[in-house]
């Protein structure tokens, strides 16, 4: 049986992933040169603004040096702030609140388990920073996902072992975190994408948590 939830925060609860794209692509046409794919944005989701910023040059095939990819990684966030500071409640995911509030009644932990360094600014704006027992981001954490250290941590600090935890993720390198943490995932997206995760919707929309628990935990 579960006894925690970690919640990755861009593309499941809000849909910030969308906003990292657009500030990404915003920075490879304007300062690199190139465009890059919805269909390679998908290999920076879950991934550190460092690493990505490295992808996105190899991707390019361009070479900065060290001071220039501090430069760029700063405005890339500075037109992410500005996309995320007009956020409200209504952004929330659809079912997310519902699902939250279900989870608390079955007595299950709540946590948050993001790379992000911006994952608490977000939570207040959306006005769900009390939903969580823990938050672990990217201030807390010294290696973004595929490593499982954010996940770890965030099952250490409700008290919980992995094997009782379930990580629920839009990113292939966030399912790869979870599967090396040791914790069961639900996908949120595609199938054809989150390939390895143990289930995948497309949503929280209406989820049970006995229908869930069946289909995680019943073999
Ligand atoms: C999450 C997102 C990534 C983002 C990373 C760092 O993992 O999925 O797209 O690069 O957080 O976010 P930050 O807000 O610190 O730049
Ligand atoms: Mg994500």
């Amino acid at each position: 049986q579960p006894k925690a939830f970690l919640f990755d925060l861009d593309g499941v609860i809000v849909d910030t992933a969308h906003f990292h794209y657009q500030a990404w692509r915003r920075l490879a046409n304007e300062k690199l040169g190139f465009d890059i794919s919805e269909e390679f944005n998908e290999s920076l989701k879950g991934v550190s603004r460092t690493e990505s910023l490295e992808r996105i040059l190899a991707h390019g095939n361009v070479t900065l040096d060290a001071a220039t990819k501090d430069a760029y990684a700063t405005l890339k966030n500075d037109w992410y702030t500005e996309l995320i500071h007009k956020m409200v409640p209504d952004d929330i995911l659809p079912g997310v609140s519902e699902f939250l509030e279900k989870t608390r009644l079955a007595g299950i932990k709540i946590g948050l388990g993001s790379v992000s360094k911006n994952a608490i600014p977000i939570l207040e704006r959306i006005g769900i920073l009390n939903a969580f027992d823990t938050i672990i981001d990217g201030t807390k954490i010294t290696k973004g996902k595929p490593d499982p250290e954010v996940f770890l941590k965030g099952a250490e600090a409700l008290g919980v072992v992995p094997e009782e935890c379930v990580v629920f993720e839009d990113a292939v390198a966030g399912i790869e975190a979870a599967h090396r943490a040791g914790m069961k995932t639900v996908g949120i997206g595609l199938p054809s994408i989150l390939t390895k995760a143990d289930v995948v919707l497309a949503n929280l929309n209406n989820l049970q948590i006995a229908e869930l628990q069946n289909s995680l935990f019943s073999e």
